[in-house]
């Protein structure tokens, strides 16, 4: 394989220095960051908004991947399109018109993904798989970094990827959560293109280190 993407996710870095958190994601050989965004609704905490999302994306070449753990995602999307990221991927669980939402981001040229969470079965977002570039699996519940992956979740990239095989279909797959040095091979097995990594990213000694092993093995 060896096409696997690492995106560290800036909520697990010091907000205090998010630009040398930028720098240092940069450095360690990652090509993608991971912008975690959440309203207070759809889970219980609160991050960033657009302006982060620009003013990062001025300093920085690496691929704006941006997770919207909102309701109503509808609403935000387009001023995450102006403020830079390069991917937007929304929750099934909080869009009814996911399809026109996923078609709205791809008129902007850039990659629209889909998530579901730990509780939504996986065929929900079957539908959808034509009409999408990405699609994130959670694999903890969304809302904070740093807990154990829930292991039953891997199932659904299996199963994604079979879905994709067999439709002839393109888009990445996505991990996010609990996604470290001992998890990621499970991850990779199970199809994920792309693995998301907070803490164990931005708590390591060695994130250049944690990122070519993983690269290495992928
Ligand atoms: C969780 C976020 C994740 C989070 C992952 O709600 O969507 O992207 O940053 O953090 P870790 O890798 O620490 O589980
Ligand atoms: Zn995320």
């Amino acid at each position: 394989m060896n096409n696997v993407i690492i995106a560290p996710s800036l909520l697990s870095a010091d907000f205090a220095r998010v630009g040398d958190a930028l720098l240092l994601v940069e450095s360690s050989g990652a090509s993608w960051i991971h912008l975690d965004v959440m309203d207070g609704r759809f889970v219980p905490n609160l991050t960033f908004g657009p302006k982060m999302v620009a003013d990062l994306k001025k300093r920085s070449g690496l691929f704006f991947d941006a997770h919207l753990m909102t309701v109503e995602p509808e609403t935000l999307v387009d001023s995450f399109i102006q403020a830079g990221a390069d991917s937007v991927t929304f929750h099934l669980e909080a869009c009814i018109h996911a399809h026109r939402l996923a078609e709205r981001i791809r008129s902007t040229g850039r990659k629209a993904g889909i998530s579901i969470v730990p509780s939504t079965p996986v065929a929900l977002a079957f539908e959808m798989l034509p009409y999408v570039d990405i699609v994130l699996v959670m694999t903890v519940n969304p809302g904070f970094g740093g807990q154990k992956m829930i292991p039953g979740c891997l199932d659904k990239l299996n199963a994604l990827r079979i879905e994709r095989q067999r439709r002839g279909l393109d888009f990445l797959l996505e991990v996010d959560g609990g996604i470290n040095a001992d998890t990621a091979p499970a991850a990779i097995a199970a199809g994920a293109d792309v693995l998301v990594m907070g803490s164990s990213f931005f708590e390591s000694a060695d994130p250049a280190g944690l990122v070519a092993g993983i690269l290495k093995r992928g």
